[in-house]
């Protein structure tokens, strides 16, 4: 199954059961959520999940594009990706988490062939403040599905407050030998599908107050998934990223775990770009800055003629299709090349007054402030300039 006929097969599963189609929205939160990104396809959803009656009614489908920057340092790994579609259904006040976890079992075994022996789930054991979700464990239980039941890790939220609840797991086994253990003990097992109670609102105190209506709020990754249904253990296998594939390695020669980040973060930028955000020293224009600068330090390492301007058009267009966005081609471009010009230029005067004798010797803060107030040099560059 490729990637358009696994989101298609998802949809209709779920616009069977009832499930009305929401288009997606960009990658910029509605206002007041405490996040820079959407990272989650709950997101904007929140005022329906606290009790706004949604103009569709209460079960809903879609596909949302998410970034997340707090894996930007795995990057280069497996199956880290800064920009992904989340794959999501929502219950607003209306089935419960067994129903939704009996949609999820059938889709993934019936729907999508999955071996049933390969899943495994996981279930919130119980706090202080909420008890264990056994109608989530006896669910698993009555399809034999075997169940890890945890604390902390099955326990879902957006932040330190708003809404939140009981999770529960299915992971995909990926191993080459049959599963000796369990999820949290062997990362072979690897999570496909997050199903969420969200029943909770966690206020600024840290007590929990119910939400108006009991929601089910789940997410299933869309890459993550295409490739392991497609036999790959590496989300760079799978056919959307095929055209990279195909044209970055005759353009760029990289190493794997650089290739992954070249492609991860350039795509990334381009979706970021064609959501209307554009560089800047603070807030998302600086994730949009250090996703470019990374990218452009990667390259330069072996060969600092390298340039945006020759990424294949192809690559632009395809990640703007994909991400269904219409921006301009050129002006994704433009933007990307602006930003490698202001990089260039700040490494020349970096490289010049790092050669200063004041800071051939250890830099200490006083030292960071001044480059970065008067020069413009962010600690993060005036360290790789001096490693290199
Ligand atoms: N909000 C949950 C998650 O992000 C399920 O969609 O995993």
């Amino acid at each position: 199954m490729n990637t358009e006929q696994l989101v298609r097969t998802f949809t209709e599963y779920f616009e069977e059961r009832g499930h009305r189609r929401i288009t997606g929205s960009t990658l910029l939160p509605p206002p007041g959520d405490p996040v820079l990104f959407t990272t989650a396809g709950m997101h904007p959803l929140t005022p329906y999940l606290e009790g706004r009656p949604h103009p569709l009614g209460r079960r809903l489908v879609n596909v949302q594009r998410c970034l997340r920057t707090t894996d930007l340092e795995e990057v280069g790994d497996p199956t880290h990706l800064t920009v992904f579609e989340m794959l999501g259904t929502w219950s607003l006040g209306d089935y419960e988490g067994p129903a939704s976890l009996d949609w999820g079992y059938g889709l993934l075994t019936e729907g999508f062939g999955v071996d049933p022996a390969l899943l495994h789930a996981t279930v919130f054991g119980g706090d202080g403040q909420v008890g264990p979700d056994t109608d989530s464990l006896e669910l698993w239980q009555q399809h034999g599905v075997p169940v890890e039941v945890t604390g902390e890790d099955n326990w879902w939220s957006n932040g330190p407050t708003g809404p939140c609840g009981p999770d529960s797991e299915i992971f995909l086994w990926t191993g080459d030998t049959p599963p000796r253990s369990t999820p949290t003990r062997d990362d072979r097992w690897v999570e496909v599908w997050n199903h969420v109670m969200m029943r909770h609102r966690r206020l600024p105190d840290g007590s929990l107050v119910p939400l108006p209506q009991r929601n089910i709020d789940t997410g299933l990754g869309l890459e993550r998934l295409a490739s392991l249904l497609q036999g790959r253990t590496c989300v760079y296998d799978s056919d959307l990223f095929a055209p990279w594939r195909l044209r970055l390695p005759v353009l760029w020669p990289l190493d794997e775990s650089s290739f992954r980040l070249v492609c991860d973060h350039l795509r990334s930028a381009v979706v970021v770009i064609g959501d209307g955000v554009r560089p800047a020293n603070t807030g998302r224009g600086y994730v949009l800055r250090r996703l470019v600068r990374r990218v452009l330090t990667v390259l330069w390492r072996d060969d600092p003629s390298r340039g945006l301007g020759d990424l294949p058009a192809e690559l632009i267009r395809h990640t703007l299709d994909h991400f269904r966005q219409d921006l301009p081609l050129d002006d994704v471009r433009r933007v990307l090349c602006e930003e490698e010009r202001r990089f260039r230029r700040l490494l020349e005067r970096g490289r010049q007054v790092l050669a200063r004798p004041r800071f051939r010797g250890p830099l200490d803060e006083e030292d960071f402030h001044y480059l970065h107030d008067t020069h413009g040099l962010p600690r993060e560059l005036v360290l790789s300039l001096r490693a290199g």
